[in-house]
């Protein structure tokens, strides 16, 4: 028994002894029932990974023309399912026009509240319904210059249109980057320059909180910021399209800007589905890494769906009457993955909302579970310490009795959190899949599978079908049961990434010259006595702040691109409910004073450069960093300075950290 409901950060898992064997009422009615299915599965995915893959694909797919070879693997370069044709679209829609699923709801859409207390819009699009609103959104991309191979910067709310516009990309064979409404105008040009997207759907404004985040603002601008040689950044976009979401007002440039609803009115709801190579590209998704600006993950097409297939199958064990619903925008991974394909692809009910867990009240959530009779809950562990901090008595306002299973993504959840989840959310009845996976995995890759494996509050226990996780050490060996290490996986997986967009060097350095022969991670990672894994999170200069990844090296060029600052190094500190927060310290330039002023204005300025998600919780001004002999900034010790004693009441105090620097300098 827990003795209160207070989160505590953090705190070591080395000690944690509980174990939660799946139930005999949930394994009966399970996909995988036992831990003697699951390993004998398991073995055949790792033993005859070409046959086991080669009956998958077949069975879950719809294929226009079948593959030729199932595996080819040129480390670090792979190709699944070789001369295999398909279309995600297709088999995310076509495929359940003719079954009992063309009249079940695909997407149940949430609203957030008016700021008049009245309750969100709702609305539901069935199977058929979507099919037919991405056909006419493929005809209007079609209509406005978009080809196959084109790439589509999508910058939306979480509305059912961020589903259409990705599946009508899909269909017609365009590659979608998703930008997370969240980031900003700079952002949204560095990615357009990145890929040389053709075109962006936007929206007029997204709500948050009762605000309006002016989304088709954040477009204009991007579209005139310009790189350091001069050139517009966003200069390969032709189009944009904006939705009407918001009402606000926005500013439509002739010839350039048109109307999403207007487009509409042009085009027929008829759309042939491409026919897509298996390594065409899907999308791009972009990342923080632990140096420069952020990576373009590529995905492809038929190991990637049938990865989020197969693994939204049997790890949230879909059934048909099941209500699932993911949390996670559509900006990240976990909302392309878990919220749209992999879930459509199984001819799921997936819930989107648009707003925020805590909008008008802590019990919004809830309320929603209530609601719709939710019965699969997937979120991250940041929110879960968010809501154990706002206390019981909002979730104990409602029915949360159609629950049946749970899950966490996004970084390692604390036991206290883990145990929480369990009684108050899942009223002790709910398995908890804790999933460790990655923007570059595509797919979960260690998970429990809740009809087969007991779980341990903290651990993402057994790798899924197909993944050969392993723990070593520097020099590449496995370490022993018990010991911390580096968390590597040893063989191709199908819906892996396939390089970085337009680097494939980069993608090489990254990920596979870390460790000899093996994707590297950036984890650290210990195994129990029985095989199960402990994520124990980044190993890199990454962060993981409330489950979004941050770059310490981006915030630092941010910072550094201000003109008062002259050095800035960024590292994170635990915190009680994030996880990690980020911590900068700063050296201004000879003769700029540090005030709260200008401690504001370089919040702000990150906020602008990057998006709110990377704006430091704390900025410390210094008179120098520490540095070792060689130059190198003394991140272990500004870690130490960062997480020790409580931040001091006044910020702006210029601090001196030569004398540490000298005495940790021996150490270093
Ligand atoms: C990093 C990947 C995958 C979707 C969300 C984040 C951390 C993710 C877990 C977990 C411990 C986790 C890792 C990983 N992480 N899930 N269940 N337990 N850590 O995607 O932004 O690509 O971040 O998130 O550190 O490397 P992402």
């Amino acid at each position: 028994m827990r003795e209160n409901n207070k989160p505590t950060a953090i705190t070591s898992v080395l000690h944690e002894k509980r174990v939660f064997p799946p139930t005999k009422g949930f394994s009966s009615r399970a996909h995988i029932k036992s831990l003697a299915q699951y390993r004998k599965l398991y073995n055949e995915s790792i033993k005859s990974p070409d046959r086991f893959w080669a009956k998958q694909a077949k069975n879950e797919l719809t294929w226009f023309k079948p593959w030729k070879k199932v595996l080819q693997w040129k480390e670090p370069f792979v190709r699944w399912f070789v001369g295999g044709q398909l279309n995600v679209s297709h088999n995310c829609l076509d495929r359940w026009l003719d079954t009992l699923t063309a009249n079940k709801a695909a997407l149940i859409w949430e609203g957030e509240p008016a700021t008049d207390g009245k309750p969100g819009e709702e609305r539901v699009l069935t199977y058929k319904q979507l099919h037919r609103e991405v056909c006419r959104f493929a005809n209007v991309l079609k209509r406005n210059g978009v080809h196959k191979g084109d790439r589509v910067l999508i910058y939306l709310p979480m509305v059912p249109e961020a589903a259409i516009a990705m599946l009508g990309c899909a269909r017609i064979g365009a590659v979608h980057s998703v930008v997370f409404g969240g980031f900003s105008a700079q952002s949204v040009a560095d990615r357009v320059f990145d890929s040389q997207a053709k075109l962006i759907v936007t929206a007029d404004g997204g709500f948050r909180r009762g605000t309006v985040i002016p989304l088709k603002k954040n477009v204009d601008e991007a579209l005139t910021l310009k790189a350091a040689n001069g050139d517009l950044l966003a200069k390969s976009v032709e189009k944009v399209i904006v939705l009407r979401r918001a009402n606000n007002e926005v500013h439509i440039a002739e010839g350039r800007d048109v109307w999403w609803h207007r487009e509409l009115d042009y085009v027929d709801a008829e759309c042939a589905a491409e026919r897509m190579d298996s390594e065409a590209p899907l999308f791009i998704l972009y990342t923080s890494g632990s140096t420069g600006k952020p990576k373009g993950i590529l995905h492809t097409t038929g190991g990637y769906l049938l990865g989020v297939k197969l693994t939204h199958k049997y790890v949230f064990d879909i059934q048909d009457a099941d209500v699932y619903w993911c949390t996670a925008d559509v900006g990240w991974v976990t909302g392309h993955s878990y919220v749209v394909y992999g879930p459509l692809a199984n001819g799921a009910t997936s819930l989107m909302y648009e707003g925020a867990p805590n909008w008008p009240e802590p019990d919004r959530f809830w309320r929603i579970v209530a609601k719709y009779g939710v019965t699969v809950l997937y979120t991250a562990p940041t929110a879960i310490r968010a809501f154990m901090k706002w206390g019981t008595e909002w979730p104990g306002k409602h029915d949360l009795s159609s629950l049946r299973l749970l899950g966490t993504v996004g970084e390692p959840i604390n036991p206290e959190a883990w145990i929480w989840y369990h009684e108050t959310i899942g009223g002790k009845r709910c398995p908890i899949v804790d999933t460790w996976w990655q923007t570059e995995t595509g797919g979960i890759m260690i998970t429990p599978l809740p009809g087969a494996i007991a779980t341990k509050p903290g651990s993402a226990t057994l790798p899924f079908f197909g993944v050969v996780p392993e723990v070593v050490d520097d020099e590449g060996k496995p370490v022993p049961r018990n010991t911390g290490g580096k968390l590597v996986i040893r063989k191709p997986w199908p819906s892996m990434l396939r390089g970085i967009w337009g680097d494939p060097r980069r993608y090489k350095e990254v990920y596979w010259s870390e460790v000899k022969r093996s994707y590297f991670t950036g984890d650290g990672c210990r195994q129990d006595a029985d095989g199960y894994y402990w994520i124990v999170g980044r190993i890199d200069d990454v962060l993981n702040v409330a489950g979004h990844r941050i770059g310490t090296a981006e915030v630092e060029s941010a910072l550094v691109s201000n003109q008062k600052v002259a050095e800035a190094a960024v590292v994170g500190r635990p915190d009680e409910l994030k996880g990690q927060a980020l911590v900068a310290f700063v050296t201004l330039k000879s003769g700029v004073k540090p005030d709260h002023a200008i401690r504001d204005e370089l919040r702000q300025h990150v906020a602008k450069e990057i998006g709110p998600v990377a704006r430091p919780d704390d900025i410390r001004f210094a008179e120098t960093l520490p540095k070792t002999r060689s130059g190198k900034i003394m991140r272990r010790l500004l870690k130490q300075i960062a997480s020790g004693t409580e931040i001091k009441g006044d910020t702006t105090t210029l601090e001196d950290f030569s004398v540490l620097a000298k005495l940790a300098q021996s150490e270093e």
